[in-house]
């Protein structure tokens, strides 16, 4: 069976759905974010600040790769995992992508008090937000398979995203 892969900006639920999926479908979470963390001994902000942000990115690319090789599993990959053209052909290679989309205000509302997020630790959050998304969002939508409304309550958006992973075939 394919992977479930949840992709969008940071603070769009990828986390929260992933974990709500693999719990439902008793399909196992490999979350990007947390897998590189362990691959390095690291945390994320302390991975941008002493390797900086080009490592971090190179790293998302070989984990990428690897996961290429999965099955049956849900991915949550990190709001900038699918930017990269070769990123998201690989993990495409193994599983359906859906865009959780979700607006600028619900990510500044989610974020507000966030410290984890190396790229939004400034103090004109909205404008970083603004500015990212807008440079993204097509990029996302040309990574996706599917797009899916993540300012719904999650059991609806996991309903989506199941709704539409089983409606269609997925014997690889
Ligand atoms: C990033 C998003 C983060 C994490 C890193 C970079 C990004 O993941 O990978 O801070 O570039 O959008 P989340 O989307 O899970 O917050």
């Amino acid at each position: 069976m394919s992977n479930i892969v949840l992709c969008g900006f940071m603070g769009s639920g990828k986390s929260t759905i992933g974990q709500m999926l693999s719990k439902k479908l008793s399909m196992p979470l490999i979350d990007t974010d947390l897998y590189i963390e362990e691959k390095l001994g690291m945390t994320i902000p302390r991975i941008f600040e002493e390797k900086g942000e080009e490592y971090f990115r190179q790293t998302e690319t070989e984990v990428c790769r690897e996961l290429s090789h999965t099955d049956g599993h849900i991915i949550s990959t990190g709001g900038g995992t699918l930017l990269r053209a070769e990123n998201a052909e690989a993990i495409r290679e193994g599983g359906v992508i859906f865009l959780l989309n979700v607006s600028e205000q619900t990510v500044l509302q989610r974020l507000r008090s966030d410290t984890t997020r190396p790229l939004l630790q400034r103090k004109d959050k909205e404008k970083a937000v603004h500015d990212l998304m807008t440079k993204r969002m097509p990029l996302y939508k040309c990574a996706a398979d599917h797009i899916i409304d993540a300012e719904l309550i999650p059991d609806k958006v996991c309903e989506e995203i199941t709704d539409i992973f089983f409606g269609e075939t997925h014997d690889v």
